[in-house]
């Protein structure tokens, strides 16, 4: 009887070691299975590359639909960098980063703006065909350039209460310059239209004029190439106001003080602001005034960007 009993609880016993070892099996299966898993995961691989965890978090966060792309590139703090700038664009990343080993006196912000605008290359050299199905929002500088023989239908004279003669712009931004003219005047400013769309070869003529005057590396700050120049678009005047007429001096202007507070109201922005030549390619023309409609001109007011900076970011991408 008592063997009996002994055979019973030794058999218990196994029964139950066997037991605790198939659990700790299925607990050691599913820590390994649940490791594997883990293995497989961006968070995993960004640290086994050599990623800190902060800089893991943040990259899951600012790269979440490239982060395979990520994964292949060395770890460097400045591919997080760029990524938190405000007009950071992915497709530019590996030229931000190039441009900064070239620049890195530049701030990351400024990098970003030259990038996005193609100003990391020589003017004139990255030639692209301007878009000109977008109408307003078409962008012609240094680096889109129209065809020679490009000219919208709308082009339509401008009378003389609003500007000297010979002057035409398309319809869109005539409209919009009329409106804008008359509340000027309501204000007690005399807006003239000065220059506005100019043909191929117009440009061509003025463009050769400022070359032979001051010879090309000036030429080119003030004047835009023939196929180059947005006054072929149609879009952009020189304007100025009656009693001040003159480029040097526009910019103290009470007109001019006018249509930086309300040009935007009417779709205008300021083209070639102070201090960007480094990304419009142009010196700061006070009376160079470009219709853009309404909402981009009250975005590019806002944020203080260029137009070329808008274009790369909400329009190009
Ligand atoms: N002055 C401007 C840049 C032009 O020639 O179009
Ligand atoms: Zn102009």
């Amino acid at each position: 009887m008592k063997k009996k009993k002994k055979l019973k609880k030794e058999a218990l016993y196994g029964f139950i070691i066997i037991i605790i070892l198939i659990i700790g099996l299925i607990i050691f299966g599913i820590k390994k299975y649940k490791y594997y898993q883990y293995t497989k995961t961006y968070e995993y691989k960004l640290l086994n590359k050599g990623w800190n965890e902060t800089q893991t978090k943040e990259i899951l966060n600012l790269y979440k639909n490239n982060l395979d792309y990520i994964l292949k590139k060395d770890v460097n703090e400045n591919i997080i960098t760029f990524a938190k700038e405000k007009y950071f664009l992915f497709k530019n990343l590996d030229e931000y980063l190039n441009y900064y080993n070239e620049n890195s006196v530049k701030s990351t912000k400024d990098i970003v703006a030259i990038v996005n605008v193609h100003a990391n290359n020589n003017w004139y050299e990255y030639d692209i065909d301007a878009d000109t199905s977008l109408n307003e929002k078409i962008l012609v500088n240094k680096f889109y350039h129209l065809n020679k023989d490009y000219s919208d239908d709308d082009i339509t004279n401008i009378s003389n209460t609003y500007a000297y003669e010979n002057n035409r712009l398309r319809k869109i931004a005539l409209d919009a310059y009329i409106n804008m003219y008359n509340a000027a005047k309501d204000d007690g400013i005399k807006l003239i239209i000065n220059s506005s769309y100019r043909e191929y070869e117009k440009q061509e003529s003025i463009y050769e004029d400022y070359k032979n005057w001051y010879g090309e590396i000036k030429a080119d700050k003030q004047a835009a190439r023939p196929g180059y120049s947005e006054h072929q678009t149609g879009l952009a005047i020189d304007v100025f106001t009656i009693d001040n007429q003159l480029a040097k001096t526009f910019k103290d202007s009470k007109g001019y003080e006018w249509l930086k507070n309300n040009a935007y109201k009417y779709g205008f922005i300021e083209r070639y602001p102070e201090n960007k030549e480094y990304l419009t390619g142009y010196e700061f023309e006070s009376w160079h005034w470009r219709y853009v409609g309404v909402d981009v001109a009250t975005t590019i007011l806002n944020e203080d960007i260029t137009f070329d900076e808008y274009y790369a970011y909400y329009i190009e991408k």
